[in-house]
């Protein structure tokens, strides 16, 4: 089938870079990353290296009933003094604020988030509840469309948190996080101190994952290098980041899909998924990602399904704008020949192939999601922090409304 790669206006405006070109303000977040097989049974002495005496296990309903699991609570002994199982996707106000009432009562000293983005970003919320105090709501950073930011210090030290990965989301990555309000939005967080300061990636345990939960938010990693190499606030060192991990992504997430029990494959994926993540942690993610938190959030999509779904939509919207940066996202894709403009639409068409060997959905009417919700799933979006850093400028909710039902 030949897609139509014409941009969705004529004219398209590029909106002025964040951090001028050569000029670099980068940040590491200090966290330490351990990958190889059995490194989730290293757990305890790692925790007992942080100062972590008593620290509560944060995870989900399915991941509690996994071998994963049971070999994490092994590992930590008696420094696991409470496990709290309450987390939902997209994570949750309430469940966040429970969370960390319950950290406070038992005193804990190190929050383990074992899972995906959800456990991770729980973690993080209850993390900034313990040190900030009163409620989420008032710890969000806000944006104004078209160009007002509003971010939201968090200066309160905060406790150590150390993740146990299993999906390739890169949560655990990175200083931000969202969480879903009651009215169906999503809040965004951002602190350095809120980065894991240990990752344990496990390739071994990660083949107890279902294949079809990495390839989804295998495709949420790959989007964040897309997002981090045109974004307003993209640099040197995040380019050969995301440049890189777009290379392992495309190695990787088909040899895993063939064959679901290679762990040199799932390897792949997890190194892939943490440049992802440390490429975010400085360029920052664009409208793609403002579109997928709000199908999440009011839509019901899980990231990962969302992300799979909206990229391709999403690069051709940002192509007239970033055609420079999308003919090299190709060159790292194998694309050599062809002029720049060429390569920039044969990323797009590369991304397609992605989707079908990475057997990952690419219609949002395939999902289960009511068309009726489009229009709030725009104006959510247009006010979400990622349009913010599109190199794209977009003021009005039509545009995304478009490029929505594009992809339906
Ligand atoms: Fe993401």
């Amino acid at each position: 089938m030949t897609q139509d790669l014409t941009p969705l206006a004529a004219s398209a405006e590029r909106a002025p870079d964040i951090l001028p070109a050569g000029w670099l303000d980068y940040r590491n977040t200090g966290t330490r990353v351990v990958h190889r097989p059995g490194a989730i049974d290293t757990l305890g002495a790692e925790a007992k290296a942080l100062g972590c005496e008593r620290v509560m296990v944060v995870c989900g309903g399915n991941t509690r009933r996994s071998k994963l699991f049971d070999r994490v609570l092994a590992a930590l002994g008696p420094r696991a003094v409470l496990v709290f199982d309450q987390v939902v996707e997209h994570s949750a106000v309430d469940m966040v604020t429970r969370g960390a009432q319950l950290a406070r009562e038992h005193r804990v000293d190190g929050l383990v988030a074992v899972g995906g983005g959800s456990a991770s970003d729980s973690a993080k919320g209850i993390a900034i509840l313990l040190g900030e105090g009163g409620r989420l709501q008032e710890h969000a950073s806000r944006f104004e469309p078209p160009d007002r930011f509003f971010p939201k210090p968090l200066p309160a030290p905060k406790l150590p948190v150390i993740t146990v990965v299993t999906t390739a989301s890169a949560a655990e990555v990175t200083p931000g996080l969202g969480i879903r309000d009651n009215d169906g939005r999503k809040l965004l967080f951002w602190d350095n101190t809120l980065a894991s300061r240990l990752i344990v990636l496990d390739p071994e345990a990660n083949v107890e994952v279902p294949v079809a939960v990495m390839a989804t938010t295998a495709m949420n990693g790959f989007a964040h290098c897309v997002e981090g190499l045109y974004s307003r606030l993209r640099n040197p060192i995040s380019d050969a980041l995301a440049l890189h991990g777009i290379r392992l992504f495309m190695d990787a997430l088909p040899r895993m899909v063939a064959n679901p029990k290679d762990i040199d494959a799932r390897a792949g994926v997890l190194n892939a998924a943490h440049l992802s993540g440390m490429v975010i942690s400085n360029a920052r993610v664009g409208i793609h990602h403002a579109i997928c938190h709000c199908l999440g959030a009011a839509g019901g999509l899980s990231h990962g399904v969302a992300n799979s779904i909206m990229l391709p939509h999403v690069m051709l919207y940002n192509l007239p704008v970033a055609q420079t940066e999308l003919a090299g996202m190709a060159q790292a894709m194998g694309v050599m020949q062809g002029t720049e403009a060429e390569q920039a639409q044969a990323a797009i068409q590369k991304v397609r192939e992605l989707q079908v060997s990475a057997k990952v959905p690419t219609r949002l009417r395939d999902t289960g999601l009511d068309i009726s919700l489009l229009p709030l799933i725009a104006d959510h979006a247009l006010v979400d922090r990622g349009t913010y850093f599109n190199p794209r400028r977009t003021v009005s909710a039509e545009a995304i409304l478009q490029l929505l039902k594009q992809a339906w």
